[in-house]
């Protein structure tokens, strides 16, 4: 049984016991995060099952903000960091990252692909501050997961990189909003 209330009431308490010690919220509100998607279907029935692609904040503060993310199928996201810690739990789908870093010796802006993780529902993934990463959701159908972050994720100034050419620039919401507005609505999408 999965309470959406009561999994946020957690995230919280764990936030403010461990206030000081940024690494001790990470490691508490990734245990967390793992014994709820350990049950995904409960997960996915406590959620409800996702309808749409979409980013839902469920909860927001200047310590984590939880995500309910969902992938429309077939669905990619450009390279984009966070400059924060972040934490991607499955409950249904699959979420294939490829992880990036910056290139010693090479224009700063640009980057390399340097690793790959695919996450099934059920898994937890814990995100370095400095971690680079694009998205894939591979299957045929909508991908949910939620994803905890450190800090206010909403306000943070970040990068993506151009998909083509791999160039930095700041991270753009309004971009972002259209890909997941014109995933929604493609041809053969949910
Ligand atoms: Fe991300």
């Amino acid at each position: 049984m999965f309470d959406r209330d009561r999994f946020i009431a957690e995230c919280q308490d764990a936030a403010s016991r461990n206030a000081t010690d940024d690494n001790a919220i990470r490691g508490a509100v990734r245990d967390i995060l793992a014994r709820a998607v350990a049950e995904p279907a409960a997960v996915l029935r406590g959620l409800g099952e996702p309808s749409r692609a979409g980013i839902d904040v469920l909860y927001r503060s200047n310590q984590i903000t939880v995500v309910n993310l969902v992938w429309a199928r077939r669905m990619s996201i450009m390279p984009h960091n966070h400059n924060m810690w972040a934490l991607i739990g499955i409950y249904t789908g699959r979420e294939d990252n490829i992880f990036w870093r910056r290139m010693p010796g090479a224009d700063p802006r640009e980057i390399t692909a340097a690793g790959a993780r695919s996450l099934c529902a059920g898994d937890v993934d814990v995100l370095g501050r400095d971690i680079i990463h694009s998205v894939l959701n591979p299957i045929d159908r909508l991908t949910g997961a939620i994803h905890i972050y450190g800090g206010d994720f909403v306000a943070a100034e970040r990068s993506q990189w151009d998909a083509e050419n791999l160039r930095e620039k700041p991270f753009d919401h309004a971009e972002a909003r259209r890909l997941f507005e014109e995933a929604n609505i493609g041809p053969g999408r949910a």
